[in-house]
């Protein structure tokens, strides 16, 4: 921005926390990635605050974080995460140690995991006859209570073992209401019918604690009379995420089959590599891939960076800086549809992580020198 001669550059203070097995490589490449795009718009700055979290720190202070990096998010406010957990790292009771969930999401009431599923071009996806504008909705899964707000607080004796749900009608009405708000913020409604759509997901034929969020989403749902309004049970919208994922726009459920139902998705789009997420709240927000970090292939450089690059877009989105979120989303979209990268039959990216950060790299710096128009 100019302004009588006078740059106005904003900056933002980021939070980096690479994380364990790929999470460093790929948390690298997005910020090689966000780099180059700053230097394309040159209108924003980001400076980072780098510090390590997770299971191999945990295995280090038996702390998954630390208190100056637990401070340095309060103070910044943002933060741009790689996965953490070590199969191998758990605690005495059995359960993952090195995972961030209830410190971040619960510590800081991030109670909003948003998890666009979009199909890219060209990416082979499992399912028959879908294309990218076939498949294109956002799961908003509740992030802060649920099933999971039990962890490490169930009871176990030698014979049975027992974690609660609980669900709060405030925590109900705030994750539908940031629903509806999405639907009405996405541009494209459904691609099936172009209708903006929200889709509750539950079990409330059985159990009480979804009949009750059933009943609060259906009151919200009346302050968003320009938005259809859904319930589906969770195992129908299973199959329904498979044979006619086009239906969806948003889907709001519970912590735990939002956990769930964000893999299946992923799997439709072929693979949590694509995958990128927000954990939003009032006031914090951090943005991660959705997927584990795969200690097998660390180090070796061949992960798929695109879904922590998309978590990257996610949080210019937030910061406010649509256009550069636009513009890395389109060159992401772009390096897939014109198959300047690929993935081999595994599943792995041909040429790994670099090869999708320089084909990246270099869509942005065209785009710079306006030989091509991303879209
Ligand atoms: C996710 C992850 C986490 C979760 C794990 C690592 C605790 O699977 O973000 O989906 O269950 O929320
Ligand atoms: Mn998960």
């Amino acid at each position: 921005m100019e302004q009588q001669g006078v740059s106005v550059v904003k900056n933002y203070r980021i939070v980096v926390l690479p994380g364990d097995g790929i999470g460093p490589e790929i948390v690298e490449a997005a910020l090689e990635v966000l780099d180059t795009l700053q230097e394309v718009i040159g209108e924003f700055r980001l400076s980072y605050q780098i510090h390590r979290a997770g299971a191999s720190l945990y295995q280090e202070t038996g702390e998954p974080i630390g208190e100056e990096a637990i401070e340095a998010f309060r103070d910044c406010r943002v933060a741009l995460k790689g996965p953490v957990g070590l199969p191998r790292v758990r605690k005495p009771d059995g359960t993952e140690a090195g995972l961030l969930g209830g410190i971040l999401r619960c510590g800081f009431d991030l109670y909003a995991n948003v998890r666009p599923i979009c199909l890219l071009p060209r990416v082979p996806g499992p399912l028959a006859g879908i294309t990218p504008e076939g498949l294109d909705y956002i799961i908003v899964r509740e992030n802060t209570e649920g099933l999971y707000l039990s962890r490490g607080l169930g009871l176990v004796t030698p014979q049975a073992a027992t974690d609660t749900m609980l669900m709060t009608a405030k925590g109900c009405e705030r994750i539908a209401r940031f629903a509806f708000r999405t639907a009405l913020l996405k541009k494209r409604g459904a691609p099936e019918d172009g209708k903006k759509r929200v889709t509750l997901v539950d079990k409330s034929n059985v159990l009480r604690s979804f009949a009750f969020f059933r009943k609060i989403y259906l009151q919200v749902a009346e302050e968003f009379p320009e938005v259809e309004t859904e319930c589906m049970y969770v195992d129908a919208a299973c199959a329904a995420l498979i044979s006619r994922p086009g239906h969806f726009q948003v889907i709001v459920t519970e912590n735990l089959f939002g956990d769930i139902l964000s893999d299946l998705g992923g799997a439709t789009v072929g693979g949590l590599g694509f995958c990128p997420s927000g954990n939003i709240g009032e006031t914090h927000a951090y943005f991660e891939p959705i997927h584990g970090s795969a200690p097998d292939i660390a180090g070796r450089g061949l992960a798929n960076p695109t879904a922590q690059i998309l978590s990257a877009a996610m949080m210019l989105d937030y910061l406010g800086e649509q256009r550069a979120a636009e513009m890395l989303r389109s060159a992401v979209k772009r390096v897939w549809a014109e198959a300047l990268v690929r993935l081999e039959a595994g599943g792995w990216v041909i040429g790994g992580s670099q090869s999708v950060t320089r084909a990246i790299k270099d869509m942005l710096l065209k785009a710079k020198g306006g030989a091509h128009e991303i879209r």
